[in-house]
């Protein structure tokens, strides 16, 4: 039947999502997928059922497509669709909430104070030390970020990531490798990719080196020791599974320069599908297509 791939909506990542949703398009209809755009910003969701849409890809990135409300809706419309649920989705989504179920699962994650203020932002900084990060609980690719390391840089920081979110986030900086971990599948099928690890420049992996530029290294095989790895890829499934994602997610984790200890930082469970994308990279060096990948996960589609 007819497949919509859900691309673009609202959100700050808007432009990244068009990029992703392209990309599936293309693949799927490559693959003989009668597959048609949807944009939920310019198109009622209901109309997918009257124009008599079987499934749908979920390439919307951010609030309003990865957070649960499009599953909600598509739930009420009976269209199955790919990835997470509501309740993992909207988790997820949420990196303070997230943090919560990871340390009650006995998961590492960075210390972390949740803000609503600049003057608790310079508390924040007192507590957790410097650098700390900055950011909007509910973004993506690194939109309202500010890695701090003085008090006064607080104010600036704080405003910023609070224009994106009202809930912000201080996070303890974990200096060491920026690794990427991807997983497919759903309960025990559920398998991961082999880690990524990413070299930007300087450290700063925002939003410009994530999309733009061509002088972020990406190490895929990642060039770790093996049991490493697996300690990692372990890490992401236990990630995933903490927090009863379904389908496929992609989950960062730092690893502490020194001691080698994994921080989870966050679970993306509409993870970017652009030509910079590190799940396609990850899916690649497993044998699997760009094609195959987006076959894969239109074949998860459930509801
Ligand atoms: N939030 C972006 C799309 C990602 O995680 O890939
Ligand atoms: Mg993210």
């Amino acid at each position: 039947g007819k497949v919509a791939v859900l691309l673009g909506g609202t959100s700050a990542e808007r432009d990244i999502s068009l990029m992703s949703g392209q990309g599936v398009l293309q693949a799927l209809r490559a693959r003989g997928v009668d597959a048609h755009a949807f944009d939920p910003a310019t198109q009622e969701l209901g109309a997918l059922r009257q124009q008599g849409f079987a499934r749908c890809f979920i390439a919307l990135h951010g609030r309003h497509g990865e957070d649960g409300t499009v599953q909600g809706a598509l739930e009420l419309l009976g269209i199955p669709y790919t990835g997470s649920g509501v309740l993992a989705s909207s988790v997820a989504m949420d990196k303070t909430m997230t943090k919560r179920l990871w340390r009650a699962d006995g998961l590492p994650t960075p210390d972390w104070r949740q803000v609503a203020s600049a003057d608790e932002t310079v508390q924040a900084l007192q507590t957790l030390g410097a650098p700390m990060i900055v950011k909007p609980a509910r973004e993506g690719s690194t939109i309202g970020l500010t890695k701090v390391h003085l008090p006064h840089e607080c104010a600036a920081a704080y405003a910023l990531a609070a224009r994106y979110d009202p809930e912000v986030l201080c996070e303890q900086f974990i200096a060491g490798d920026e690794t990427t971990c991807a997983v497919l599948g759903t309960g025990a099928q559920a398998r991961a990719l082999p880690l990524i690890r990413i070299l930007a420049p300087g450290g700063n992996y925002d939003y410009q080196h994530k999309y733009f530029t061509d002088d972020t290294q990406y190490l895929c095989p990642c060039g770790l020791p093996e049991a490493e790895e697996h300690a990692l890829q372990e890490l992401a499934l236990a990630a995933y599974r903490s927090l009863g994602c379904r389908g496929w997610a992609r989950a960062d984790i730092m690893v502490r320069e020194g001691d080698r200890m994994p921080f989870l930082l966050e679970i993306n469970t509409s993870p970017g599908m652009t030509g910079h994308s590190l799940v396609p990279m990850a899916a690649r060096a497993a044998g699997l297509s760009y094609e195959d990948l987006c076959l894969a996960l239109l074949a998860t589609a459930t509801l």
